[in-house]
C-alpha cells in the first residue's frame, strides 16, 4: 500500500513531499533509476523499463504487507505533487515489524539531509498511523551516508551482514541495523524482561529526537 501523503518541512524550509506514485511518473522512474550509481547498494541488479517500473507500482498499491511513498521535492507551498526524487518504505510488515528501504535517484541532493528527514517522517507514520513495534534495515557497509541517516534517527547496529553484495568491483559486508519504537509502553513490550543492550538506550534517545523534531515539521496531508 501506499501511505497517506505527508509534507516533510526540512530545517532548511524546503518542503519534500511523501506521496503515493502515479502511473504517468514510472517511464522518467525507470530512466532515472537505472544508473550504477544510483543502484550499487540496493538488490536492484540492472536498468529497469517502464514497464518493470509500473509493474512494482501495482504490486505497492495492493500489497497489505508494505507501506511507502514517492519522495517529491515540492516547488511551493501550496505544491502537493512535486518533482518525485525517489521513493522510501517498510515491506513484509507482520506481526507490527517489517524492514525499511529507500532511494534517492537524484544524487545531487545526496548529502542535504533528505534522507534523515524523511525517514524521521517515516518513523513518525508507523508510530502513529500504523502501530509498528519494530522496523529492520540494513545497508552496505559502504553506503555510509545510508547508515548515518538511519543511525540519525535511532536505528541501532545490531550485527553485520558478511558478503551481502558486491560493488566498485568489490564484495560489500553489510550492517544490520533495527529500530525500536520508543514510546515507552511499547518499547516495554518490545523489551519484555530484558534489560535492553546500552546501544539501544541511546538509540531510543535519537529515535524520540527523531519523532519529537517530526511532530513539528510533519503535516498529513
Ligand atoms: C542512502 C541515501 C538515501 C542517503 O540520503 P541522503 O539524503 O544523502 O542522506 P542525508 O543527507 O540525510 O545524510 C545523512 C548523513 O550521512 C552523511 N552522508 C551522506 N552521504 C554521505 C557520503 N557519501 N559519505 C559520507 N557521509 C555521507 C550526511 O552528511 C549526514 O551526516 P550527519 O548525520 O552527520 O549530518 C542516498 O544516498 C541514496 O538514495 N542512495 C542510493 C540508494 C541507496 O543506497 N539506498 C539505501 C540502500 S540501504
Amino acid at each position: 500500500m501506499f501511505g497517506f501523503p505527508m509534507r516533510v518541512t526540512l530545517d532548511d524550509g524546503r518542503i519534500v513531499l511523501m506521496r503515493p506514485m502515479v502511473e504517468a511518473e514510472m517511464p522518467k522512474v525507470s530512466q532515472q533509476i537505472s544508473r550504477y550509481e544510483i543502484c550499487k547498494h540496493l538488490s536492484l541488479n540492472g536498468a529497469q523499463s517502464s514497464e518493470q517500473e509500473l509493474e512494482w507500482l501495482k504490486r505497492k498499491y495492493t500489497d497489505p504487507s508494505s507501506v511507502g511513498w514517492g519522495v517529491a521535492l515540492a516547488e511551493s507551498s501550496d505544491d502537493v505533487n512535486g518533482r518525485l526524487i525517489g521513493s522510501s518504505g517498510i515491506e513484509g510488515i507482520t506481526n507490527h515489524r517489517g524492514e525499511s528501504g529507500v532511494v534517492l535517484w537524484d544524487n545531487r541532493l545526496w548529502g542535504s539531509g533528505i534522507a534523515t528527514a524523511i525517514h524521521s517522517a517515516r518513523c513518525w507514520y508507523a508510530v502513529n498511523c500504523h502501530h509498528f513495534v519494530a522496523i529492520d534495515s540494513g545497508a552496505d557497509q559502504a553506503n555510509v551516508g545510508s547508515i548515518r541517516a538511519l543511525k540519525r534517527v535511532g536505528y541501532t547496529q545490531t550485527g553485520v551482514d558478511y558478503n551481502r553484495g558486491y560493488a566498485n568491483g568489490k564484495i560489500c559486508h553489510g550492517v544490520k541495523l533495527l529500530w525500536v519504537n520508543p514510546v515507552e509502553h511499547v518499547w516495554n513490550y518490545f523489551w519484555a524482561d530484558s534489560k535492553p543492550p546500552k546501544q539501544f538506550i541511546e538509540g531510543r534517545k535519537r529515535a524520540l529526537a527523531a519523532l519529537d523534531w517530526a511532530s513539528t515539521h510533519v503535516v498529513l496531508l
